[in-house]
């Protein structure tokens, strides 16, 4: 059913306008144990009016640093190794190694490799002129060339455990100090999660035969590891987002057809935590991959409080999980399975959340319904429920629970007919049309023989580029089974030769769409991805190194605003409420060819964040702020 279209929406302002109003003139707080803190929304109903960008747009760059607008400066904050400030530490302690030669054990209370995912909670205390709060932050794998003194020639018990130290998340806490961003040392919020954290399994899966081992019950489990984006909830909880988890598996014997659907193989190569951690090998412990593939939910004010899995939003290789609120209250989550074909999928909580009383909600996200995205042709779409017993979802099929649809979320989303997708990865909601926006990075498999060919949703065999989808959901409620959706834009050279590789920009180049954020002003902020082996030949030469664009989603036009180092991914955006204040994820700087990378390779290498002289690249989290103290974009 198309019973509107994008333009009638667009005419449709003043009643989102309203909405948004009611939701954010709510005068709601939380409170962490008897500590009322102010709900990060609250800052944004005093922002101005809708502002686009103008700022003046930067060029393409290859050069090792990061290059912003004028009239902006970038700052480093937490780089992979800086100690968390950890309560019963010294200030500086433990201190990182440039040669690699930090413990495990000070790896535990050390920033996490990787940075991924990230988002910022204002503290009770934060103020416009006293911005103070956490970041939550991914650690999404580790380049154990870089890791360890001696790389991955020799493997080690040893190097495992600090590898699986280095995943995870940390939770900082931060404040503008002195004019300048710093992590907080010591602080009683300081924490490390890592892969072996104890955690609980909450929603229809926990307990079930899937998830039950030889050392658990089926209701704990050790650790999150592949935290690639993220998500938070409007009562103030962070979630990472386990992706390609997969990996860390090795699986010697015949594969299931289960193992086969979600990557479960015999590993030759990459991590060989399998040879040191029985929990890796798959021979031993058959159920260990079911454990993970989920959305965990962490409370970063209490570093006491125990993660939980939640089972009801799917089992996937997870990109973010965004919210949106219906209405009536209830929580609505787009998440997209970052694999070439496969699905994008929405949780619809089954209850509304609970605004006066925060630790209501501790089991919210154990109750819902998730779906899986159908793109149709005419530009409509539907959202088709991954239920039990409704449709193809039967015991004859395989499905005799709703665990047995969690677990095999993929495999049930197949039997739905959902649409098979160009690798998703983040989505943005609009703040104030709820309008939803999509990136599919790229997938070079599409149209070659035995794979699936293109489709409207999917337009381009070889799409190297990727691609931006967005919809409208009917009614405009969160909650709708039904949407309308069309193609924001194609990435890509506009002048390339091939159809495949020619985008349809209007503005600067980019490709691999990855992070997707929309600010608390409606701009929308692209951050890209492109393999560092791609970099800089053919249709790439004119994009330069991995870069942060903005795009007016009533124009169209995009402006490259940030440049990164070499070799890097740009990922994780977050701000202050008041917008003036941008943190991004600079990952993996100085990625070397192979397997891992080696610290010594002379080709392509980047010594950033601290200079030629400063040992190994570090992925970190940096700090983007106007010179005139403006909100930062505008
Ligand atoms: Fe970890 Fe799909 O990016
Ligand atoms: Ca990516
Ligand atoms: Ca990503």
């Amino acid at each position: 059913m198309n019973e509107f279209n994008f333009a009638d929406l667009r005419d449709n302002q003043s009643v989102t306008d309203t909405r948004r109003r009611q939701l954010l003139t709510g005068g709601f707080a939380i409170g962490v144990a008897g500590t009322p803190l102010t709900l990060w929304l609250s800052g944004c109903a005093r922002l101005p009016a809708r502002r686009s960008a103008t700022f003046a747009r930067i060029a393409p760059s290859t050069a090792d640093t990061i290059r912003v607008p004028e009239g902006y400066r970038a700052g480093v904050l937490f780089r992979w190794g800086d100690p968390i400030g950890a309560a019963h530490l010294p200030a500086g302690e433990p201190a990182f190694k440039r040669d690699a030669g930090n413990t495990s054990t000070e790896q535990e209370l050390q920033a996490g490799m990787h940075h991924d995912g990230m988002h910022f909670f204002p503290l009770a205390s934060h103020t416009r002129e006293s911005p103070r709060g956490l970041l939550a932050i991914n650690h999404e794998y580790t380049d154990d060339g870089l890791l360890h003194v001696g790389g991955i020639n020799d493997w080690s018990r040893a190097k495992v455990t600090k590898s699986q130290a280095a995943h995870g998340v940390s939770v900082v806490e931060v404040a503008l100090i002195g004019g300048d961003w710093r992590v907080v040392r010591p602080s009683n919020f300081a924490r490390r999660i890592t892969a072996n954290t104890p955690m609980q399994i909450g929603g229809p899966v926990a307990g079930s035969h899937w998830v039950k081992t030889a050392a658990a019950n089926g209701n704990t489990v050790l650790g999150t590891i592949a935290n690639c984006a993220h998500g938070f909830t409007p009562w103030g909880t962070y979630l990472t987002c386990e992706e390609n988890w997969h990996g860390y598996f090795n699986q010697p014997n015949a594969l299931s057809a289960h193992e086969k659907r979600y990557g479960i193989a015999a590993r030759k190569s990459g991590y060989r935590w399998w040879q040191f951690d029985a929990r890796f090998d798959v021979s031993k412990n058959p159920n260990e991959p079911n454990r993970f593939g989920w959305v965990v939910e962490i409370d970063p004010f209490d570093p006491q409080s125990i993660p939980v899995k939640r089972t009801a939003m799917g089992r996937m290789k997870h990109e973010s999980a965004m919210q949106s609120i219906a209405a009536d209250g209830r929580v609505v989550f787009y998440m997209g399975d970052d694999e070439a074909f496969e699905y994008i999928y929405k949780f619809v909580s089954r209850n509304a959340w609970n605004q006066q009383n925060r630790a209501a909600n501790h089991d919210l996200l154990d109750h819902g319904t998730l779906y899986v995205a159908r793109f149709d042709a005419n530009g409509t779409g539907t959202w088709l429920p991954l239920v039990v017993n409704q449709g193809p979802l039967t015991a004859i099929n395989g499905f005799s629970s709703q665990a047995d649809v969690l677990v095999m979320t993929r495999q049930a989303a197949d039997l739905l007919g959902a649409t098979k997708m160009d690798r998703p990865e983040w989505i943005a909601v609009h703040p104030d049309t709820k309008e939803v926006y999509c990136n599919l990075t790229n997938n070079t498999q599409r149209g070659k023989p035995g794979k699936p060919a293109t489709d409207a949703a999917n337009p381009r065999a070889d799409n190297a580029f990727g691609h931006i989808v967005r919809w409208r959901e009917a009614g405009n409620d969160p909650a709708a089974r039904e949407f309308v959706w069309d193609i924001f834009v194609l990435a890509g050279n506009n002048d390339s030769a091939s159809t495949n590789t020619r985008g349809n920009i209007n503005g600067d180049l980019f490709g691999s769409p990855d992070g997707l954020w929309f600010d608390a002003q409606g701009r929308l902020w692209i951050e890209t991805d492109v393999s560092p082996g791609n970099m800089n030949k053919g249709d790439y030469a004119q994009i330069g190194n991995n870069q942060l664009l903005v795009a007016d989603v009533a124009t169209g036009e995009i402006k490259r605003f940030l440049s990164g180092p070499v070799a890097c991914e740009i990922t994780g955006i977050t701000s202050t409420p008041d917008g003036r204040h941008l943190f991004i994820n600079i990952q993996h700087p100085g990625e070397t060819p192979g397997e891992r990378s080696d610290p010594n390779h002379p080709m392509r290498y980047s010594r950033w964040p601290d200079g030629p002289h400063g040992g190994r690249p570090r992925s970190a989290t940096i700090v983007i702020r106007k010179n005139d103290d403006g909100v930062v974009g505008i």
